[in-house]
């Protein structure tokens, strides 16, 4: 059986999606509280720029892949308009129902679909832009699902990737201490849960680094891409483009 990593353990490639569902099914009711105190509030600025830099049109379809509580959607159907269409999509139902509530609070009723990044039920070269925000680290086969997105893009269309990304070297130690021993004790401390957030950071150092990521994308179909280091590299955005 094939092997593959879920943070710092070794598992069957088979085994990663249970796994990573327990993490995401154990999150989802404290995740948007937690992302605020883990990134202090920082997540909120990575992904206002992510939406500036979509520059989405009235009219654009969008498919939002890892959706999770919606941030990215809504900003992306205030964008698009009534002629335009979002998905908000996630292959975590727990995930999704948080999110699909807190859009309906806020009066925004999107298309939600329970869906697995590498198995997209999506016809070919429909989309203008597809999104991942911090949902590619999770993935099995993270070249099979930028296949995947490639696919359903219209050629011209965009990919962004949002992710945890590797930081500039000074602030490497700090950071690395920060995310292995701060985000565990957050979430033992807000979630009642260490092994979920110790999955999380462990699954930040294991992610492709920038140059890396870059190549994966340009091997998965798409002609050019471009990289945006936030914060120093904590993050960066991958904007690729189906040529
Ligand atoms: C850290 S959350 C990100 C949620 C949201 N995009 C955000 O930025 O706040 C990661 C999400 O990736 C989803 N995910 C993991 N593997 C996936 C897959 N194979 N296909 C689709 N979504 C997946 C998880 O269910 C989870 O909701």
């Amino acid at each position: 059986m094939a092997q593959t990593h879920f943070g710092f353990q070794n598992v069957d490639e088979s085994d990663k999606a249970r796994r990573v569902r327990g993490v995401f099914d154990s999150v989802a009711k404290r995740y948007d509280v937690m992302n605020d105190l883990m990134s202090l509030g920082l997540h909120r600025a990575w992904k206002a720029y992510t939406v500036a830099l979509a520059d989405v049109r009235r009219g654009d379809k969008v498919l939002d892949i890892a959706g999770g509580t919606g941030d990215l959607a809504r900003a992306f159907a205030a964008k698009v308009g009534p002629e335009g269409l979002v998905l908000h999509t996630d292959i975590n139902q727990a995930m999704l129902v948080v999110g699909r509530d807190r859009l309906l609070d806020d009066g925004v009723l999107l298309p939600t679909l329970v869906c697995d990044a590498e198995r997209l039920p999506l016809p070919d070269g429909r989309m203008d832009l597809v999104t991942v925000a911090f949902g590619l680290r999770n993935m099995t086969h993270k070249d099979v699902a930028l296949r995947e997105m490639c696919r359903v893009l219209k050629p011209g269309g965009r990919l962004l990737v949002l992710e945890f990304s590797r930081v500039a070297e000074p602030l490497r130690r700090p950071y690395d201490w920060y995310s292995m021993n701060v985000l565990p004790l957050l979430g033992k401390l807000v979630a009642n849960d260490a092994d979920s957030y110790r999955y999380l950071a462990e699954s930040i150092r294991m992610h492709p680094a920038q140059a890396e990521l870059k190549q994966m994308m340009k091997d998965a179909g798409f002609g050019h891409v471009d990289v945006h280091n936030l914060s120093a590299g904590v993050v960066a955005v991958h904007a690729g483009i189906k040529c």
